[in-house]
Protein backbone atom coordinates (compact mmCIF):
# COMPACT_ATOMS: atom_id res chain seq x y z
CA UNK A 1 0.00 0.00 0.00
CA UNK A 2 1.50 3.40 -0.98
CA UNK A 3 0.08 6.24 1.75
CA UNK A 4 0.20 9.66 0.13
CA UNK A 5 2.85 12.25 0.95
CA UNK A 6 1.65 14.57 2.94
CA UNK A 7 3.37 18.01 4.28
CA UNK A 8 2.28 19.03 8.17
CA UNK A 9 3.75 22.08 8.46
CA UNK A 10 4.69 22.59 12.37
CA UNK A 11 3.17 26.26 13.57
CA UNK A 12 5.76 26.42 16.53
CA UNK A 13 7.81 28.05 13.64
CA UNK A 14 5.18 30.38 12.66
CA UNK A 15 5.11 34.55 13.68
CA UNK A 16 3.13 33.91 17.34
CA UNK A 17 2.32 37.53 16.70
CA UNK A 18 -0.07 37.08 14.17
CA UNK A 19 -0.32 33.17 14.62
CA UNK A 20 -4.18 33.00 13.10
CA UNK A 21 -3.00 34.57 9.77
CA UNK A 22 -0.22 32.13 9.43
CA UNK A 23 -2.45 29.41 9.53
CA UNK A 24 -4.66 30.26 7.52
CA UNK A 25 -0.98 31.15 4.67
CA UNK A 26 -0.19 27.54 4.96
CA UNK A 27 -3.58 26.15 4.55
CA UNK A 28 -3.64 28.43 1.55
CA UNK A 29 0.14 27.48 0.61
CA UNK A 30 -1.12 23.64 0.06
CA UNK A 31 -0.23 22.15 3.66
CA UNK A 32 -2.16 18.90 4.04
CA UNK A 33 -2.00 19.19 7.92
CA UNK A 34 -1.72 21.61 10.00
CA UNK A 35 1.02 20.04 12.82
CA UNK A 36 0.19 21.64 16.46
CA UNK A 37 3.14 21.22 18.83
CA UNK A 38 1.90 21.37 22.57
CA UNK A 39 5.17 21.64 25.03
CA UNK A 40 4.57 21.72 28.85
CA UNK A 41 8.26 22.71 30.18
CA UNK A 42 8.11 19.55 32.00
CA UNK A 43 8.64 16.60 29.27
CA UNK A 44 10.61 18.73 27.41
CA UNK A 45 12.16 21.82 28.22
CA UNK A 46 10.16 24.56 26.40
CA UNK A 47 6.81 26.03 26.96
CA UNK A 48 4.12 26.89 23.89
CA UNK A 49 0.30 27.46 24.32
CA UNK A 50 -2.38 25.39 25.07
CA UNK A 51 -5.62 24.24 24.14
CA UNK A 52 -7.49 27.49 24.24
CA UNK A 53 -4.65 28.85 21.90
CA UNK A 54 -5.30 26.01 19.50
CA UNK A 55 -9.68 26.39 19.61
CA UNK A 56 -8.82 29.89 18.58
CA UNK A 57 -6.87 29.09 15.38
CA UNK A 58 -9.17 25.86 14.10
CA UNK A 59 -11.07 28.89 12.48
CA UNK A 60 -8.10 29.75 10.20
CA UNK A 61 -8.41 26.40 8.57
CA UNK A 62 -10.60 23.28 7.98
CA UNK A 63 -7.39 21.30 7.04
CA UNK A 64 -7.03 18.37 10.13
CA UNK A 65 -5.00 19.86 13.09
CA UNK A 66 -2.32 17.20 13.91
CA UNK A 67 -1.60 17.54 17.49
CA UNK A 68 1.54 16.28 19.17
CA UNK A 69 1.44 16.53 22.79
CA UNK A 70 4.59 16.94 24.65
CA UNK A 71 2.93 16.72 28.14
CA UNK A 72 3.34 14.56 31.20
CA UNK A 73 0.93 13.23 32.45
CA UNK A 74 -0.86 13.65 29.33
CA UNK A 75 -4.03 11.88 29.92
CA UNK A 76 -5.80 14.82 32.23
CA UNK A 77 -5.23 17.45 28.86
CA UNK A 78 -6.35 15.09 25.91
CA UNK A 79 -10.25 15.88 26.43
CA UNK A 80 -9.33 19.49 25.95
CA UNK A 81 -7.53 19.47 23.12
CA UNK A 82 -10.44 17.01 21.97
CA UNK A 83 -13.13 19.71 22.50
CA UNK A 84 -10.47 22.39 20.95
CA UNK A 85 -10.40 20.79 17.82
CA UNK A 86 -7.73 18.42 17.39
CA UNK A 87 -8.29 15.10 14.65
CA UNK A 88 -5.17 13.55 15.20
CA UNK A 89 -4.07 13.39 18.96
CA UNK A 90 -0.58 11.80 19.14
CA UNK A 91 1.05 10.93 22.26
CA UNK A 92 4.55 9.60 23.70
CA UNK A 93 5.41 6.39 24.76
CA UNK A 94 7.29 8.06 27.91
CA UNK A 95 4.34 10.42 28.91
CA UNK A 96 2.26 8.16 31.24
CA UNK A 97 2.62 4.92 32.84
CA UNK A 98 -0.66 3.87 30.43
CA UNK A 99 0.28 3.93 26.79
CA UNK A 100 -2.82 1.17 26.13
CA UNK A 101 -5.20 3.26 28.29
CA UNK A 102 -4.53 6.65 26.72
CA UNK A 103 -4.89 5.59 23.32
CA UNK A 104 -8.45 4.05 24.05
CA UNK A 105 -8.86 6.96 26.08
CA UNK A 106 -7.93 9.69 22.43
CA UNK A 107 -10.25 6.90 20.20
CA UNK A 108 -13.01 6.99 22.69
CA UNK A 109 -13.37 11.07 22.61
CA UNK A 110 -13.83 9.61 18.74
CA UNK A 111 -10.11 11.24 17.50
CA UNK A 112 -7.53 9.51 15.66
CA UNK A 113 -4.52 8.14 17.68
CA UNK A 114 -1.15 8.35 17.31
CA UNK A 115 2.12 7.00 19.42
CA UNK A 116 5.34 9.27 19.29
CA UNK A 117 8.75 7.67 19.25
CA UNK A 118 12.05 9.72 20.69
CA UNK A 119 15.18 9.23 19.00
CA UNK A 120 16.26 6.62 21.95
CA UNK A 121 12.98 5.13 21.60
CA UNK A 122 12.65 1.48 19.72
CA UNK A 123 10.43 0.83 16.78
CA UNK A 124 9.13 -2.25 19.05
CA UNK A 125 7.64 0.08 21.13
CA UNK A 126 4.50 0.31 18.81
CA UNK A 127 4.11 -3.38 18.50
CA UNK A 128 1.64 -4.11 21.29
CA UNK A 129 -1.12 -1.05 20.29
CA UNK A 130 -0.70 -1.31 17.10
CA UNK A 131 -4.66 -2.52 16.67
CA UNK A 132 -4.87 0.93 18.47
CA UNK A 133 -3.25 3.54 16.57
CA UNK A 134 -3.65 5.71 13.32
CA UNK A 135 -0.69 7.10 13.23
CA UNK A 136 2.97 6.39 14.36
CA UNK A 137 5.28 9.90 14.96
CA UNK A 138 9.19 9.43 14.53
CA UNK A 139 11.31 11.99 16.08
CA UNK A 140 14.08 12.67 14.31
CA UNK A 141 15.50 15.37 16.72
CA UNK A 142 15.03 15.51 20.62
CA UNK A 143 11.45 17.07 21.09
CA UNK A 144 11.31 20.49 22.06
CA UNK A 145 12.62 23.34 19.73
CA UNK A 146 12.50 23.88 16.07
CA UNK A 147 15.68 24.27 13.88
CA UNK A 148 17.44 21.15 15.20
CA UNK A 149 19.48 18.63 13.25
CA UNK A 150 17.97 15.73 11.82
CA UNK A 151 19.12 12.61 13.65
CA UNK A 152 20.19 10.18 10.95
CA UNK A 153 19.41 7.34 13.36
CA UNK A 154 15.64 7.91 13.38
CA UNK A 155 15.77 6.54 9.62
CA UNK A 156 16.14 2.86 10.92
CA UNK A 157 13.22 3.53 12.92
CA UNK A 158 11.39 4.21 10.20
CA UNK A 159 12.56 1.18 7.87
CA UNK A 160 11.50 -0.57 11.03
CA UNK A 161 8.34 1.02 11.10
CA UNK A 162 7.30 0.81 8.30
CA UNK A 163 7.72 -2.86 7.60
CA UNK A 164 5.69 -3.54 11.34
CA UNK A 165 3.08 -1.15 9.79
CA UNK A 166 3.04 -3.47 6.90
CA UNK A 167 -0.58 -3.09 4.77
CA UNK A 168 -2.39 -1.83 8.21
CA UNK A 169 -3.93 1.92 7.94
CA UNK A 170 -1.29 3.70 9.43
CA UNK A 171 0.35 6.64 8.54
CA UNK A 172 3.91 6.46 9.15
CA UNK A 173 4.64 10.43 10.21
CA UNK A 174 8.48 12.22 10.70
CA UNK A 175 9.32 15.86 12.26
CA UNK A 176 12.31 17.23 13.22
CA UNK A 177 15.25 18.46 10.84
CA UNK A 178 13.15 17.99 7.97
CA UNK A 179 14.15 20.01 5.06
CA UNK A 180 14.08 19.72 1.15
CA UNK A 181 17.69 17.68 1.73
CA UNK A 182 16.41 15.17 4.43
CA UNK A 183 12.58 14.73 2.85
CA UNK A 184 14.43 12.24 0.18
CA UNK A 185 16.12 10.07 3.18
CA UNK A 186 12.94 9.77 5.05
CA UNK A 187 10.33 9.05 2.27
CA UNK A 188 12.80 6.40 0.90
CA UNK A 189 12.79 4.91 4.49
CA UNK A 190 8.99 4.86 4.55
CA UNK A 191 7.38 7.89 6.03
CA UNK A 192 4.50 9.63 4.30
CA UNK A 193 3.73 12.58 6.74
CA UNK A 194 6.70 14.91 6.77
CA UNK A 195 6.78 17.39 9.90
CA UNK A 196 8.47 20.59 8.86
CA UNK A 197 8.64 23.96 10.54
CA UNK A 198 11.71 26.13 9.54
CA UNK A 199 11.78 25.02 6.23
CA UNK A 200 7.94 25.82 5.55
CA UNK A 201 7.91 29.14 7.59
CA UNK A 202 11.54 30.45 6.12
CA UNK A 203 11.43 33.84 3.24
CA UNK A 204 8.02 34.53 5.00
CA UNK A 205 4.67 34.12 3.53
CA UNK A 206 4.91 34.71 0.29
CA UNK A 207 7.64 32.02 0.16
CA UNK A 208 5.37 29.46 2.10
CA UNK A 209 3.68 27.75 -1.20
CA UNK A 210 7.43 27.11 -2.72
CA UNK A 211 8.83 25.87 0.17
CA UNK A 212 5.65 23.28 0.37
CA UNK A 213 5.96 22.27 -2.61
CA UNK A 214 9.68 21.96 -3.04
CA UNK A 215 9.35 19.56 0.12
CA UNK A 216 6.73 17.48 -1.44
CA UNK A 217 8.43 16.96 -4.50
CA UNK A 218 11.55 15.89 -3.15
CA UNK A 219 9.81 13.40 -0.79
CA UNK A 220 7.83 11.89 -4.08
CA UNK A 221 10.70 11.93 -5.95
CA UNK A 222 12.55 9.55 -3.43
CA UNK A 223 9.67 7.15 -3.18
C1 LIG B 1 10.01 19.63 18.03
C2 LIG B 1 8.66 19.70 17.33
C3 LIG B 1 8.76 19.86 15.87
C4 LIG B 1 9.46 21.12 15.42
C5 LIG B 1 10.04 20.84 14.06
O1 LIG B 1 9.81 19.25 19.35
O2 LIG B 1 7.91 18.53 17.60
O3 LIG B 1 7.46 19.77 15.28
O4 LIG B 1 8.63 22.23 15.38
O5 LIG B 1 10.78 21.95 13.68
P1 LIG B 1 11.84 21.86 12.50
O6 LIG B 1 11.13 21.41 11.28
O7 LIG B 1 12.34 23.27 12.42
O8 LIG B 1 12.89 20.87 12.94
ZN1 LIG C 1 5.99 18.11 16.50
Amino acid sequence: MSRPIRIAPSILAADFAKLGAEVAAIDAAGADWIHVDIMDGHFVPNISFGPDVMKALRGASAKPFDVHLMIAPVDPYIPAFAAAGADLISVHVEAGAHLHRTLSLIRGLGKKAGVVLNPATPAAMVEPVIDLIDLVLVMSVNPGFGGQSFIRASLDTIRRLDRLIGERPIDLEVDGGVTVETAPLVAAAGANVLVAGSAVFKGGPGAYAGNIASIRSAAEGAR
